[in-house]
């Protein structure tokens, strides 16, 4: 099949870093008066996997389309254009998107004209894209984290008679502040303010797919949050692989502590940020936490071992101790913290006294919430080239007994809400019953309870009746 190959992945390229400041530059939207009489009216779908990244990424894919006039679907039998952003932190985030195309495939076969597309993390791993290149020729657009501003000039090429187009170069990346954005949610907001990782954990793909550490500039982030603000969102969330990186790359003088602060005297409601690395978080970001009541009380702080052994093995920077020290000073200075992290089990050889003080580790924090993982080989990275002696039955047990230790603390920590009030920023009616909303907690504990839908969008204090793991219910208080 005839491809048109502007830029191949490569992993060498991508694992390579600079030491130059960060570059800024411009979008160009040429196309736009050229495309539009071609594709306005015609329907899109996106289908988002992984993180908050890819799904900033998705709303500037719509910023996109809707300036040549695309129409957003949610059934994709109707689009002319489907866009699958992929996610490649793990194995099962990949079959997730083989089993997605083997679904789509008969769309493009019954229509040509249709355009089936694949962007996101996975597409920056040339192995994988060799594989899907020849098993799925329905898909006839390739594009990677780095080209989404291209995005239309890839849609107008094809309307033009080119039959498959990939795009992906692996290079270290720069900032555009010039994109559109088209919002998924009228309340809350991400707010990227760096971009790419250069931490390079030995068993992680993200520093390969997003490229360089490169921070966005003090103003434009503080200018995009007064926007926000002004249009009545209630809450943003600063994102970035390691939001404590924020502006080594650049000449400001500004570090993360200084954003946070600045962002929080804007006056949004709630601000909170992720995700931080152990490594660096600074005694002055707790300072900043503690000070401003709008700064929810909430760390994302993934510890991913309780083994000084494995961290080191897992390039992480900081052991057991070390950590342990840092989750003390925020405890102590931080009342309330609510303290969530990431967990893997079964990185290459952990023995049962690895696993073993990671079980410790969470008796020692008591998290109120944890996200956790079986190690994935990613090939590529160190340690899918570490030796394994564990075997697989061993690492499902050894999660299982993890999810149990990391529940009991849960469960402790949502019964100690029962008869105390909270205030819930509503999402929406809730997914499990159309007659309840449901909305987050400060310390953000999903809370459902019975109100009018005119609270969408609202702060409001429910009083906690019930607590489950995962959630709590409650019934609204008349202020
Ligand atoms: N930048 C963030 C998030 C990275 S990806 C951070 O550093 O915290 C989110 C989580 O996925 C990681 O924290 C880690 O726990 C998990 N993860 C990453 N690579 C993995 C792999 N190869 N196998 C299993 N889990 C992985
Ligand atoms: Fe991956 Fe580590 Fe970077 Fe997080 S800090 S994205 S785990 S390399
Ligand atoms: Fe996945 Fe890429 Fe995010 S690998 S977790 S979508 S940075």
């Amino acid at each position: 099949m005839k491809t048109n190959i502007k830029n191949y992945p490569d992993l060498k390229v991508a694992q390579k870093r600079d030491t130059n400041k960060t570059v800024f530059v411009n979008a160009n939207f040429d196309i736009v008066s050229s495309l539009k009489p071609i594709v306005e009216g015609d329907k899109y779908f996106i289908h988002t996997l992984g993180c908050q990244a890819n799904v900033r990424d998705e709303e500037t894919m719509r910023g996109l389309l809707s300036k040549v006039g695309y129409i957003s679907t949610d059934n994709v039998s109707e689009a002319d254009l489907i866009i699958i952003n992929t996610c490649a932190v793990r194995e099962n985030a990949e079959d997730k998107v083989y089993g997605e195309i083997g679904n789509l495939k008969k769309y493009r076969r019954e229509n040509k004209d249709k355009i089936i597309a694949l962007c996101g993390c996975m597409v920056e791993q040339p192995e994988i894209l060799n594989y899907l290149r020849t098993t799925f020729p329905e898909v006839n657009l390739y594009f990677g984290t780095h080209e989404i501003p291209n995005l239309l000039d890839y849609i107008f090429e094809l309307k033009k008679g080119e039959t498959r187009i990939i795009d992906i170069k692996s290079k270290p990346g720069e900032v555009i502040e010039n994109l559109p954005s088209s919002r998924l949610n009228k309340y809350k907001a991400y707010v990227n303010i760096m971009y790419g990782c250069n931490k390079f954990c030995t068993y992680c793909i993200v520093p390969y797919t997003r490229g360089k550490e490169r921070s966005r500039k003090f103003n434009d982030v503080l200018l995009e949050v007064r926007d926000l603000k002004k249009a009545g969102y209630q809450e943003v969330t600063l994102l970035g692989q390691n939001v404590n990186a924020y502006g080594k790359d650049l000449d400001e003088g500004y570090d993360f502590a200084d954003l946070l602060e600045a962002v929080a005297q804007i006056g949004i409601p709630r601000v909170r940020f992720t995700t931080s690395h152990p490594w660096d978080f600074s005694s002055k970001m707790i300072d900043v936490i503690s000070k401003y009541d709008n700064i929810m009380k909430c760390i994302h702080l993934p510890v991913q071992s309780g083994s000084s052994e494995i961290l080191k093995r897992m390039g992480r920077r900081y052991d057991r101790e070390k950590y342990l020290t840092l989750v003390k000073e925020m405890r102590e200075k931080i009342p309330n913290l609510s303290l969530s992290t990431d967990i893997i089990v079964g990185f290459p050889n952990e023995s049962e006294e690895n696993f073993n003080d990671t079980l410790t580790l969470c008796d020692e924090v008591k998290y109120e919430n944890a996200y956790t993982f079986i190690y994935s080989p990613r090939r590529g990275t160190p340690a899918a080239k570490m030796e394994d002696n564990v075997s697989s039955k061993t690492k499902s047990l050894r999660f299982r007994e993890l999810v149990k230790r990391l529940e009991k603390y849960m469960e402790i920590d949502a019964n100690n809400y029962i008869g105390k009030t909270c205030k819930v920023l509503v999402d929406g009616e809730s997914k499990t019953d159309q007659n309840m909303l449901s909305g987050y907690s400060e310390s953000n504990k999903l809370v459902h309870f019975k109100g009018d839908k005119n609270l969408i969008g609202k702060i409001v204090t429910v009083k906690i009746l019930e607590s489950h793991t995962y959630s709590l219910i409650g019934e609204l208080v008349n202020e």
